[in-house]
């Protein structure tokens, strides 16, 4: 049987990213009986209507793999009560038709989402706005179970690696959750 692809999209850049190591750990949750992929967007340029057409490159590349995934999960940051400037223009590109032909590549793509922060609210005000968003564009949002995870400090030691601890039953139930919601289950 053809296997399950899932991209991550992590809504933040930074390297030693607690939600790209939340991404990571859905990975090895879900090991081999999905495909998961962390979408790499660093080099889509600012959205800007004078290179739209034709599309630059990185966005033909990042359409293509939304294309080909069964479900996309957002894990994503919390930037002043709301999700990333970088994630909202990627998906702003991501919004927009390929050509006359063909739509926007989100409609009717199944979306899961997580987040960690810093801050008490655990990203659960980005996700909401977050789910305002995706739910415009069509997409098929799994409500529940979402994982929210605040005070980030608590799991992250001196160097900076997340161990999830008590949070890891969360994430597990949210994988199992995902894959029977794109399975239609
Ligand atoms: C933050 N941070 C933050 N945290 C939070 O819980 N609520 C918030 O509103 C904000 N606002 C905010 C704004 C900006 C511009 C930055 C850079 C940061 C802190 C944030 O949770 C922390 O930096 C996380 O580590 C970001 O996620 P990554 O990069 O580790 O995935």
């Amino acid at each position: 049987m053809k296997k399950i692809k899932i991209l991550a999209i992590v809504g933040s850049l930074r390297k030693e990213s607690y939600n790209r190591q939340l991404a990571l750990a859905a990975k090895e949750i879900l090991g081999e009986q999905v495909e998961f992929t962390v979408l790499d967007y660093q080099d889509v340029p600012l959205m800007n209507e004078d290179i739209e057409f034709p599309a630059p490159d990185a966005v033909k590349r990042v359409r293509e793999e939304v294309k080909s995934a069964d479900g996309i999960w957002f894990f994503t940051p919390e930037y002043n009560h709301f999700f990333s400037g970088v994630l909202k223009n990627l998906i702003d590109w991501l919004s927009r038709p390929v050509s006359d032909e063909e739509p926007q590549v989100l409609a009717g793509k199944p979306a899961a989402i997580s987040g960690i922060s810093l801050g008490i609210s655990g990203t659960s005000i980005a996700q909401d706005h977050l789910v305002t968003l995706i739910s415009f564009l069509d997409m098929k949002v799994m409500n529940v179970p979402r994982v929210t995870i605040p005070s980030a400090w608590q799991y992250v030691d001196e160097q900076g690696k997340l161990t999830l601890n008590e949070i890891y039953p969360h994430l597990e139930k949210q994988a199992e959750a995902f894959v029977n919601f794109i399975e239609g289950k």
